[in-house]
């Protein structure tokens, strides 16, 4: 897919194999005492996920909000919440992350605003507000308003009366979540006003929320129509402002949808967050059938040459298991949360990694591993990196938002408050008793030492990031098994999703990338393996074990 002469250089397209660690600051750890992280303290933990090995880290919303939707809910979005610190903290923090060339990224949430934010006042106070227009009114209830939730279950309506304007607001999302009139050329002066502000800060990009709602036309009866063009004019500014920075989209839509938000010439989005292979991902460990998963990865194959896909296990939010069909989410409700309280919206499930898992090592690493290889870009969730555990008695998507556990000092080191933001995770298996950074960095077999070198390995990789791939076809159903090309090297990666042993036979001519050696080098163990004379891999695998096999390559296993 990139090979070629006018590939573009490995070191512009940094996204292309970058690592991820998207983070919540209030939940990370808490430098002052008050019981909320803040930016003093991230920024003395940027050296910990350096030496993890992340490159780039998504900044969950940081700005003054009521804090209503975790801070989705954005009341100015030209600062930081005081409780995180200050701007000026803020810059501290980009220039220690820029010394040791980390990149940041940032929510930008422009779909809608927080109901409290200035502009929203202004616009319900008074109909010939400049602001009005900014949102999206209708006199009289539509008779849409109580379709197209986004949260089922708790949202109870899209259009809701407010009685200071006497008119009905729209918001997609929760009532106190005003939608914004996104196709207001004064609201998109203002969006690029807003990525501006970041840019000169330093940051390298946006986390874009709710893209396919915010590039939608709104209001009362209003046939919605997507303006993707939108999203090119974003584009542009933002490029004219930092020529390296990039869009990362949240927009959970059908596969054949994705080439209308890159662009045909990537001219729109650089990167997307891969729903359609998350949830299949999920399908596959709660089944051991791949089919699904293979189908979503041959579905989302096309993108633009410097486009990129981002992959994800778990995240801030519900898994959702939207896309599924009825009887493939069930299943996966069986394995994975079998009890009403762990699933959510009708279709989603609330946990975290490591617990639905069962905190089984073999399952955990097969996960990760898979992460680290699919076609993408990694992304991992905070905490996943030590496999914390959920709170099923908080409330919502709450459950996996619980603080990091750094130590088993109370409160997981976290906070040395009497009270943290949300509980620290106490409970026998996954509490900060056992469950920390400070303990599994003094272990060499820790789930957290694991990660650390398969990033480091996943860095080494380029193939995956850059290089053309395809599904091999085995006699293994339960295996899935890719191979991955790019500037001569070869990689060949293994996953198995069942609970048994077998052994993969593979073709060396289907292998490919033979440096005449006959021999396949394992990235991860000593573990190599040789053609047989019938130019033969067998390759045996262990229940839910995977491989790394590099086939050919001038320096082995040193791609660059
Ligand atoms: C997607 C975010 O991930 C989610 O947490 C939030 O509730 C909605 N967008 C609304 O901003
Ligand atoms: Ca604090």
């Amino acid at each position: 897919m990139n090979n070629g002469a006018h590939r573009p250089p490995i070191d512009d397209l940094w996204y292309k194999n970058a690592i991820i660690y998207c983070l919540d600051v209030e939940k990370y750890v808490d430098s002052n005492g008050d019981g909320i992280g803040d930016f003093g303290g991230l920024t003395r933990r940027l050296d910990y996920l350096a030496g993890m090995g992340i490159t780039c880290v998504w900044l969950q919303p940081f700005y003054p909000s009521p804090n209503r939707d975790n801070g989705y809910d954005v009341a100015d979005y030209y600062g930081v919440h005081p409780k995180h610190g200050t701007l000026g903290e803020f810059v501290e923090f980009m220039n220690h992350a820029q010394q040791i060339g980390l990149r940041v990224i940032v929510d930008l949430v422009i779909n809608h605003t927080s109901n409290r934010h200035p502009w929203f006042q202004s616009a319900r106070k008074d109909p010939a507000s400049p602001y009005r227009d900014w949102y999206v009114w209708s006199k009289t209830r539509p008779a849409e308003w109580n379709k197209g939730m986004v949260f089922p279950g708790v949202q109870k309506a899209t259009w809701t009366r407010d009685p200071v304007a006497d008119e009905y607001y729209f918001h997609r999302f929760y009532e106190f979540q005003p939608d914004l009139n996104t196709l207001n050329p004064a609201v998109q002066r203002e969006m690029m006003r807003i990525m501006g502000f970041w840019l000169q800060l330093g940051v390298s990009g946006f986390r874009m929320d709710a893209v396919p709602f915010m590039i939608e036309q709104k209001g009362a009866g209003v046939t919605p129509r997507k303006d993707y063009e939108m999203l090119h004019l974003l584009q542009d500014f933002l490029q004219w402002r930092r020529r390296d920075a990039i869009f990362l989209a949240e927009a959970n839509v059908p596969p054949d949808e994705s080439m209308d938000y890159f662009g045909e010439n990537g001219e729109r989005i650089q990167m997307m967050l891969n729903f359609a292979v998350n949830q299949r991902v999920f399908y596959a460990l709660a089944t051991g059938d791949i089919k699904p998963l293979v189908r979503a990865l041959e579905a989302t194959y096309k993108r633009p040459p410097a486009a990129q896909w981002v992959n994800f296990l778990r995240s801030h939010d519900e898994l959702d298991l939207g896309r599924l069909t009825d009887t493939q989410r069930e299943r996966v409700f069986q394995a994975f949360a079998p009890a009403k309280e762990m699933q959510l919206y009708n279709r989603g499930i609330r946990r975290r990694l490591a617990p639905m898992l069962d905190n089984d090592r073999r399952k955990l690493e097969l996960a990760f591993s898979l992460l680290f290889t699919l076609p993408g870009t990694p992304m991992l969730q905070f905490g996943d990196e030590i496999g914390l555990g959920d709170d099923l008695s908080l409330p919502e998507r709450e459950c996996a938002r619980t603080p990091m556990q750094w130590s088993s000092d109370p409160h997981g080191g976290f906070t040395t408050a009497k009270r943290p933001v949300l509980p620290v995770i106490s409970d026998p298996i996954y509490g900060y008793q056992r469950v920390n950074v400070e303990g599994q960095r003094r272990d060499p077999q820790s789930l957290l030492n694991w990660m650390e070198r398969k990033i480091r390995m996943r860095r080494e990789c380029p193939e995956i990031s850059w290089g053309d791939w395809k599904i091999l076809k085995t006699d293994q159903p339960g295996v899935l098994v890719m191979r991955y090309e790019w500037d001569d090297h070869t990689l060949v990666t293994l996953h198995n999703f069942t609970g048994k042993p077998c052994a993969v036979v593979l073709d060396r001519g289907a292998v490919g990338g033979d440096t005449g050696t006959g021999e396949l080098v394992d990235l991860l163990a000593t573990n190599d393996s040789r053609a047989d004379e019938n130019g033969r891999y067998v390759v045996k695998l262990q229940p839910y074990d995977y491989r790394w096999l590099r086939a050919g390559g001038i320096d082995r296993n040193v791609p660059r």
